[in-house]
């Protein structure tokens, strides 16, 4: 086979799941020595694709070919029997067995006779060592981290000698050092001749290691494009279907905003003399690289810390926020950076995280209010479009967009005037990121006034009507949201001199 041929492709591809139509004519192939991104939207179709690849799902009409040969995949053995491997977020690993016990899994050597476990272990420490992972052949798999528990199953795939491997969303529990070794794997496959999709909604991911992607909307392939003619923007557009760039959510009427929130040369803990205003009906934005000073301002103006110099002024008059509690009673809230840590309650149910800020407040009124709190929270719910199965089920549960609404719409429950967000949408895909996005919009239409920090600009272009620079602890510039490009913010956040 010359290195033009496909290594598998399917024509035509349709496939229809519990009655519905999910897959619509796909055309699709992998070559060896490429790495192929499939992009997409939460429930785009790519594990699908991934699946029908790999022998899990059957198509309703269409073609798989290996090399030049139309075949059937009827089940993942077949698959990898024809060197397809499939590679899942959730390794599929036996935990009580050890390393080799998994990778050997229903066909371990033999030695007349009798299962042959040394040679086992020494096979799958050779495989090990090929894939330059530091882990023995007979430790239990139970006692692996995921990364690792991944590993075991690179090295089943690796044993099988897989030319396809296809990676589903494998990323998504690893750590970013996790991530930097498994791409060396997969560029170590890239350059021995495999063929590799990497199914993946991380458009990082995407520009670090693919050279193709293939981007699927509703089922349907939307592009396929060289990484080399794209650049972010554009594949975020196509993913959502929208022009993003074009899409700035800002206040539609020109009235004149009276302040409602000014900070008067404010001084505390890692930021000095910092003067902004906010109105109701506003959305402000801070820019600025990390450690800018941003974060410690919302601290402060949330009473976790306190500033040493300057006012804080609501409505007119100073006010002093000497506690969290305090600033809640002035009608402030803050979303906080890392959901994970300080906002989160990832084993309650979403009723639960939804509502807890306003437990306190409806109790006092005993359980009867319990019905028009559970109202209040699906209320909520709905306008961030948030989705989920039902209001009872551990928030851990949900993807991280639909846990940042929780957060939000938690904050929100207690009908805020003015709103802090930090870092609003870090992590949560496009889609829900729009979401998002809107009903902050439409918070502020209702009259309230919200400062976001963010790190991501194109959230502060899309989102916001006035935008801050700060830089080494104070404000470097500011300007309409509307007048304001990427290059002139960074401008401002890098220049340390003016
Ligand atoms: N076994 C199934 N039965 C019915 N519908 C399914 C099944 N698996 C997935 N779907 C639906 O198919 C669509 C595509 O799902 P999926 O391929 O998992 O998307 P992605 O991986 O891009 O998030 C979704 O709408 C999903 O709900
Ligand atoms: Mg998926």
């Amino acid at each position: 086979m010359s290195a033009k041929e496909p290594l598998v492709r399917v024509e035509h591809l349709n496939v229809t799941l519990g009655g519905n139509p999910i897959l619509k004519d796909i055309d699709f192939a992998l070559y060896p020595g490429q790495i192929h991104a499939i992009t997409g939207e939460n429930g785009a179709g790519k594990s699908t694709l991934a699946k029908v690849i790999a022998g899990i799902h059957q198509p309703a009409f269409g073609t798989i070919y290996l090399g030049e040969n139309p075949v059937q995949i009827r089940t993942p053995k077949e698959a990898i029997r024809q060197g397809i491997a499939l590679i899942h977020q959730e390794p599929l690993i036996f935990p009580d067995l050890n390393v080799a016990e998994n990778v050997f899994v229903g066909r371990l050597p033999k030695k007349a006779s009798m299962t042959d476990h040394r040679e086992a272990i020494r096979r799958t420490n050779e495989i090990l060592q090929q894939l330059g992972v530091d882990i023995q052949a007979d430790s239990e798999v139970g006692n692996l981290s995921i990364a690792q528990q991944q590993m075991v199953e690179l090295a089943t795939a690796m044993s099988e000698d897989a030319k396809v491997w296809i990676f589903d969303e494998t990323t998504a529990s690893l750590t970013s050092k996790e991530v930097s070794e498994l791409f060396k794997i997969i560029r170590g496959l890239q350059a021995r001749g495999c063929a590799i999709a990497m199914v993946t909604h991380h458009l990082n991911e995407v520009f670090e290691i693919a050279d193709t992607v293939t981007v699927l909307r509703d089922g349907a392939k939307i592009a396929e494009r060289k990484i080399t003619d794209l650049n972010h923007d554009q594949l975020v557009n196509l993913m959502v279907g929208r022009d993003i760039a074009k899409d700035h959510l800002s206040r539609t009427e020109d009235t004149p905003i009276e302040p409602f929130i000014e900070l008067k040369n404010l001084t505390g803990p890692g930021f000095k003399n910092v003067s902004l205003t906010i109105g109701k009906t506003e959305i402000v934005g801070i820019a600025g690289l990390v450690g800018a000073g941003r974060t410690e301002v919302a601290r402060s103006l949330f009473g976790i810390t306190h500033p040493t110099a300057g006012s804080i002024i609501k409505n007119g008059e100073t006010i002093y926020v000497r506690s969290p509690k305090d600033a809640q009673r002035q009608g402030f809230a803050l979303v906080p950076e890392d959901r994970q840590r300080h906002g989160l309650f990832p084993n309650l149910s979403i009723e639960y995280n939804t509502s807890a800020n306003i437990l306190g407040a409806s109790s006092t009124a005993g359980w009867l209010n319990a019905k028009s709190m559970q109202n209040k929270s699906l209320a909520m719910l709905e306008v961030f479009k948030t989705v989920f199965k039902n209001i009872g089920q551990p928030v851990r549960q949900l993807s991280g967009g639909n846990q940042q609404k929780t957060v939000i719409g938690r904050w929100l429950l207690g009908n805020p005037d003015f709103l802090i967000l930090d870092e609003p949408t870090r992590g949560v895909d496009v889609g829900a990121r729009r979401e998002v996005h809107q009903a902050l919009r439409t918070q502020a239409d209702s009259g309230k006034a919200i400062l976001v920090i963010s790190s991501d600009l194109a959230e502060l272009l899309t989102l916001t009507d006035r935008i801050y620079v700060m830089n080494g602890g104070t404000i470097v510039g500011e300007m309409a949201t509307r007048d304001a490009t990427e290059e002139s913010v960074m401008a401002l956040a890098f220049g340390g001199t003016e």
